[in-house]
């Protein structure tokens, strides 16, 4: 099967962690390689599609034909990404971190407490401001890890940061998931579903591309 082209087209992808610095040495951030962030925007821009990759901190090389803005913070993430629009799909692959400390201490934390609180607050939702940003694009594609209830908590998702399209990795199938070069997906939308793999992060890409390319073909 020849894969279908994008040839024309703007994609707009998040990939990776965020990293929120608590001290000039310490930081909370999620465990993501951006693996699958990297493999669609190489698969994309293989399909002659022009793609401009945000990157939190990762240790990938940049994929060929591709345009990269490299961000630690959810905060320059959701900057980059922003500043990245108008497209005609944003893919939101990245794992941003859902908290950051209230305030980053100047000097490193010494050790002196037992105890020792953190106040931290939440993020900016970066995939449900790009879904209802003025120059929304016309495909808007999250991801979601889920380890229980994944089609319930998937489509709430769907529905509530309004996607048209949500990639739910099934954590628990052997070889999935954040740091492996395999996954498993199923694709959720209004009045469908999809299970894609196991299989190669690559191969994946591809046959998330298919449906991707799919909508914006018809859309
Ligand atoms: O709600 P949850 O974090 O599970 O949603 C995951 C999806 O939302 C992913 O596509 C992720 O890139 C996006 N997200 C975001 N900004 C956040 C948190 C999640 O864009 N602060």
């Amino acid at each position: 099967m020849s894969a279908a082209s994008l040839q024309g087209l703007r994609l707009l992808i998040s990939a990776g962690p965020t990293y929120e610095d608590i001290d000039p040495v310490r930081f909370i951030g999620n465990r993501s390689s951006g693996k699958m962030g990297f493999a669609i925007a190489e698969a994309a821009a293989r399909r002659g599609a022009q793609v401009r990759l945000v990157a939190g901190p990762v240790s990938l090389p940049t994929p060929a034909g591709v345009a990269r803005t490299d961000v630690r913070s959810a905060a320059q993430m959701r900057e980059a990404v922003l500043a990245g629009l108008p497209v005609d799909a944003y893919i939101g692959a990245a794992a941003v971190a859902d908290y950051t400390p209230a305030q980053v201490a100047p000097g490193k934390i010494k050790k002196n407490e037992a105890r020792f609180a953190l106040e931290l607050v939440r993020t900016p939702d970066i995939l449900a401001e790009v879904a209802v940003h003025a120059a929304r694009p016309r495909l808007v594609v999250g991801f979601a890890a889920e380890t229980d209830d994944v089609e319930r908590y998937a489509r709430g998702k769907l529905e509530k940061k309004k996607l048209d399209l949500i990639a739910a990795n099934r954590v628990g199938v052997p070889g999935s998931g954040f740091e492996s070069d395999d996954n498993a997906l199923t694709v959720y939308w209004a009045g469908g579903e999809r299970a894609l793999g196991p299989a190669p992060k690559t191969r994946l890409a591809d046959e998330l591309l298919d449906l991707i390319a799919q909508r914006l073909r018809t859309a």
